[in-house]
């Protein structure tokens, strides 16, 4: 039988899907491949398990979700999302971080639309901070958050556990480089608790996130 997350009061699992934006000028922006599907599907799997699932989405081609336990709400920027963090943070029990967020930004932002020059233009960048990180003052007293590490095949191990410890989470799930943009997902769900799961064959992003959405209801209910 499926585990199902309590159906009075339903808990509050936010999900955030999709890359960042970071704006150059009006009309320009630093992005990347970031789809979007991963997080979207987490929602629904969470959403159909009993969740009230608040959807942060970025811009992305794909359609959102209409479901009746789904709200969307939308991002563009990491500073966008930085603060859509702050303000569902302290609700949420539950945080599943799909975001493709930028590594870094426009150190400036140019009105209008910069003319072009044959001289070439070089951009000044800065750091984005870890949201993540950052925002972990914000989380609701006794709340699982997991995030998402795309790496090498080759440091997808040692990176994941870095990043679990660096970013205070409850639980992250490495995959290969190879799953950006990708329909599949062959993920590995690294636990605080030392413990390691994986579905064990490379499943379809709403199959990957049919298993991940389980896992993540029965350590609740443990
Ligand atoms: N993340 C974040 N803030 C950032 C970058 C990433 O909160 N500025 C989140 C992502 O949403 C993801 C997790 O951190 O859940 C890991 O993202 P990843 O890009 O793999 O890690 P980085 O911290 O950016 O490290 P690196 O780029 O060095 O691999």
């Amino acid at each position: 039988m499926l585990p199902r997350a309590p159906s009075t009061n339903p808990p509050i699992a936010l999900v955030t899907a999709g890359p960042t934006e970071e704006p150059i000028d009006d009309v320009r922006f630093l992005g990347n491949r970031s789809s979007g599907r991963m997080g979207l599907a987490i929602a629904v799997a969470l959403a159909d398990l009993g969740w009230r699932v608040r959807l942060a989405v970025g811009p992305i081609r794909v359609a959102t979700p209409s479901h009746r336990n789904i709200e969307v709400v939308p991002f563009r920027t990491s500073r966008d999302l930085e603060t859509l963090l702050r303000a569902e943070l302290p609700q949420a029990e539950l945080v599943v971080m799909a975001a493709a967020v930028a590594d870094y930004r426009p150190t400036t932002v140019s009105t209008g639309k910069m003319r072009r020059s044959a001289d070439g233009l070089t951009l000044a960048l800065e750091g984005v901070p870890d949201l993540l990180a950052t925002t972990r003052d914000a989380r609701r007293a006794g709340s699982r958050v997991f995030g998402f590490a795309l790496e090498p095949a080759d440091r997808l191990r040692t990176s994941a556990l870095e990043k679990l410890e660096r970013k205070d989470l409850a639980g992250i799930v490495a995959n290969p480089l190879e799953t950006m943009d990708a329909p599949d997902i062959d993920g590995t769900l690294f636990l605080r608790d030392g413990r390691v799961l994986s579905p064990g064959m490379r499943l379809p992003k709403p199959a990957f996130a049919e298993w991940l959405a389980q896992q993540l209801t029965l350590q609740r209910m443990q």
